[in-house]
């Protein structure tokens, strides 16, 4: 099974590139750019030791909204030693090595340019990083059967003003940025950050012709009702392009055009009656929430989805903090549930079908 799940081409639509940022990496940016790390570690192995703990994983039970901010914390003061375009790169490199290495095919990637920003680190400085290593893939792989398709999808943080959202959207538009982006999306703390807020900035995405998601973490505070929001209104009127007969297009002629996490609408019968009537995927992270929120829970809630027939995909979300990059999971999630071989060969055929890329090509690998 685990050969099985090595050789199947395979996609992924929920990974943060900052939560790709390796320990060996974050070293190196620190050494390069004279950055002292938490407790002036300069030793590789200490460093995965100490702030890498094995299993990105908090006690059981433990209430998930802490959990989600004792990450970001973390996660954003990781970002610290990112500086210079080429840290950018760097980091945008490694993930996509990995990815061939896993036979990852085609990764639509977030990215959350104001957690640098707030830093004084310009959107331009990594723009011009996660470009180049697009470009570099392109230059060494295209047209070759380990080449990997990227795309970027520019988020917004939840937790900083809706104003903070326009700008970094303005700040992309003048910097002609769209045409290397495929769509936004909404991450962070959603507790009392609801998608609501952040009305303005996604209806003049997805004007702009972008494809539009959000967060809606498990178990946070108001989750079905963000659910719901996001499944009908978020983003306004929907753009139909594309080849409709070969992607998933969502039903309704408005909100996202997915739902990342979205795993407590397993609670709720009509939020699962509407996210099936939407025609929406759902950009699902198991192993992340396995073990915090019991396994039990989770599987069970899988399940539930999976038996609704509503789509969905199997991802890493953060992979450096979580130990576990797209291979590992689908393994991992193959281990938990006993799903056959085909079973878990549609979770990929429905990765491809909750694809956004207008590139057909990208099929002839699957
Ligand atoms: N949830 C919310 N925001 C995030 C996450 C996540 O899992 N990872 C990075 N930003
Ligand atoms: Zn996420």
């Amino acid at each position: 099974m685990d050969c099985f799940i090595h050789a199947l081409p395979k996609c992924e639509h929920h990974v943060h590139l900052e939560g790709t940022l390796s320990p060996a990496h974050r070293l190196l940016c620190a050494q390069r750019n004279n950055i002292a790390l938490p407790n002036n570690i300069s030793s590789l192995s200490v460093l995965e030791k100490e702030l890498y703990p094995a299993d990105y994983d908090y006690e059981e039970g433990q209430d998930g909204s802490d959990y989600l901010r004792e990450f970001l914390a973390n996660y954003y003061g990781a970002m610290e030693v990112l500086i210079t375009p080429e840290d950018f790169r760097g980091m945008a490199a490694e993930y996509i090595e990995r990815a061939r290495k896993m036979n990852v095919r085609y990764a639509e990637v977030f990215f959350d340019p104001q957690a640098h920003t707030s830093r004084g680190v310009p959107l331009e400085t990594v723009m011009q990083g996660l470009l180049q290593a697009r470009e570099d893939e392109k230059k060494l792989h295209e047209g070759k059967p380990d080449y990997v398709r990227i795309e970027y999808i520019l988020c917004f943080l939840r937790d900083m003003s809706a104003d903070s959202a326009i700008e970094t959207w303005k700040a992309a538009v003048n910097g002609g940025y769209l045409k290397d982006i495929i769509g936004v999306g909404l991450d962070s703390d959603e507790d009392g950050h609801p998608p609501q807020k952040f009305d303005e900035v996604f209806e003049a995405a997805r004007k702009a012709g972008l494809k539009i998601t959000a967060h809606c973490d498990v178990d946070q505070p108001g989750c079905h009702a963000n659910i719901a929001y996001v499944a009908t209104k978020l983003g306004g009127p929907r753009n139909h392009d594309g080849p409709t007969e070969l992607f998933l297009t969502p039903k309704y002629d408005a909100g996202a055009d997915r739902i990342d996490h979205g795993l407590n609408c397993a609670d709720n019968p009509e939020l699962l009656e509407l996210i099936k009537k939407s025609n929406l995927g759902l950009t699902l992270c198991p192993m992340g929430y396995s073990k915090h929120l019991g396994p039990e829970s989770v599987f069970r809630k899988l399940e539930l989805i999976k038996q609704t027939g509503i789509p969905f995909c199997l991802n890493s979300d953060d992979p450096a903090y979580m130990c576990r990059y797209k291979e590992k999971v689908v393994i991992d999630v193959q281990g938990k549930t006993g799903w056959t071989m085909e079973e878990i060969a549609a979770c990929e055929i429905n990765a491809i079908h909750m694809s956004w890329t207008k590139d057909l090509e990208f099929k002839k690998d699957f």
